[in-house]
C-alpha cells in the first residue's frame, strides 16, 4: 500500500481514517458521539488544525483546552493513553515511516499540554 504523505492530502485522509476508528471505540467512541453534531465540519477543522502544527499553514484558528474542559467531566488520563494508541496505530499503518514518528511526537506533547490544562489545578 502506498503511504501518505506529510501535506494536506494525506493529512486529510489521515484525519478521516482515525475519526472513523475514534468513533468506533468502545470507550471514546461515545464521548465524540454525543460531542459532534457536524462531522464533516469536525473533520475540516481537524485536517486544518493538523496543517496549522506540521505544516505551519496557520489553517486553524481554534481554541483546543476550552473545547476539551466542556466534557472535562467525562474525560481521563487513561482516555488520552487510549488515544494516542488509536493515533499511533493509525499514523503507522497509513503514512510515511517519518511522517508518522513526527506526527506521534507532536500528539504526545499536545496531549501533556492539554492534560496540564484540564487535570492540573493548583487549588486543590
Ligand atoms: C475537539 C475529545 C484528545 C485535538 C474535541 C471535541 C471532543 C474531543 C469531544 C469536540 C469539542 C466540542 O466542540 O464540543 C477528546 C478526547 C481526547 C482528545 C476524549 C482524549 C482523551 C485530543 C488530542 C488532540 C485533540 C490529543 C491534539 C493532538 C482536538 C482539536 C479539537 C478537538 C484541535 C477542535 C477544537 C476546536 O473546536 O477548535 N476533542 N480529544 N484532542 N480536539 Fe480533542
Amino acid at each position: 500500500m502506498t503511504r501518505l504523505k506529510l501535506d494536506d492530502a494525506g493529512l486529510e485522509t489521515l484525519v478521516e481514517a482515525f475519526y472513523a476508528r475514534l468513533r468506533a471505540d468502545a470507550e471514546l467512541g461515545p464521548i465524540f458521539n454525543d460531542a459532534i453534531d457536524d462531522w464533516p465540519h469536525h473533520l475540516e477543522k481537524l485536517t486544518a488544525f493538523w496543517s496549522s502544527v506540521m505544516l505551519t499553514s496557520g489553517r486553524y484558528k481554534g481554541q483546543p483546552v476550552p473545547a476539551h474542559m466542556k466534557h472535562r467531566d467525562r474525560i481521563t488520563p487513561e482516555l488520552f493513553d487510549r488515544w494516542l494508541g488509536l493515533w499511533e496505530q493509525t499514523t503507522d499503518e497509513l503514512m510515511e515511516p517519518d511522517a508518522a514518528s513526527a506526527l506521534q511526537a507532536k500528539a504526545a506533547r499536545i496531549a501533556e499540554s492539554l492534560q496540564l490544562a484540564l487535570f492540573f489545578r493548583l487549588d486543590r
